[in-house]
């Protein structure tokens, strides 16, 4: 598995991901293509600025984008959300994705403490955080797309946790 930046070639990927119901179940439900197509616009300006990181996970055995992991600057914290396509799912994929984020987030130094805000009820996305070493905080309502979920609050520090 390695992660690479976010690439205007992406779009399909995006589309893949963002309009498909089931995938976006959690997180406010599926988007029109052109909201997607807006979206990447201003997510390659963030690469480009180097002002977020929005990495895609591609397997090792194949060159096809299997899905993202991100971390961003969002509300004065450090933000890291995830996604996998379903056929890849369930391979470790992202579990190894989001380790990989961290350490790079670790060897930068800049983020500061990482927050993750998966829905209670998103089983495989809350046993990342506690395999990765995140911290569980609580409970609380987060508001998204519009909508608000009952998350939990999940939290890292890259400089004190090693996993
Ligand atoms: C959540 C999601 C990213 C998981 O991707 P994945 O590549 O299948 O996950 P992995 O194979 O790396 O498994 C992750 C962990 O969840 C566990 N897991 C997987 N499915 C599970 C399930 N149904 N119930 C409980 N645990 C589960 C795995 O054992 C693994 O645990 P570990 O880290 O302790 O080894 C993927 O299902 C997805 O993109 N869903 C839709 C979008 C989404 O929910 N994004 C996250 C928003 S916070």
């Amino acid at each position: 598995m390695l992660l690479r930046d976010l690439e205007p070639a992406d779009l399909d990927a995006y589309v893949r991901m963002r309009g498909d119901p089931v995938m976006m179940s959690e997180l406010g439900g599926p988007q029109p293509r052109e909201r997607i197509a807006g979206e990447l616009t201003r997510d390659l300006e963030t690469v480009r600025e180097d002002s977020a990181w929005i990495k895609m996970i591609v397997p090792g055995d194949c060159p096809q984008v299997a899905g993202t992991v991100t971390l961003y600057p969002h509300g004065g914290i450090s933000e890291i959300g995830w996604m996998v396509l379903p056929e890849f799912q369930g391979r470790g994929l992202a579990s190894r994705a989001v380790r990989t984020l961290l350490d790079l987030a670790r060897a930068d130094g800049r983020w500061g403490l990482i927050h993750a805000f998966p829905s209670t009820t998103n089983a495989a996305s809350n046993a990342i955080c506690r395999s990765a070493g995140f911290s569980l905080v609580g409970q609380e309502e987060t508001a998204f797309a519009g909508r608000i979920f009952q998350t939990s609050h999940w939290v890292f520090d890259p400089s004190t946790q090693s996993r």
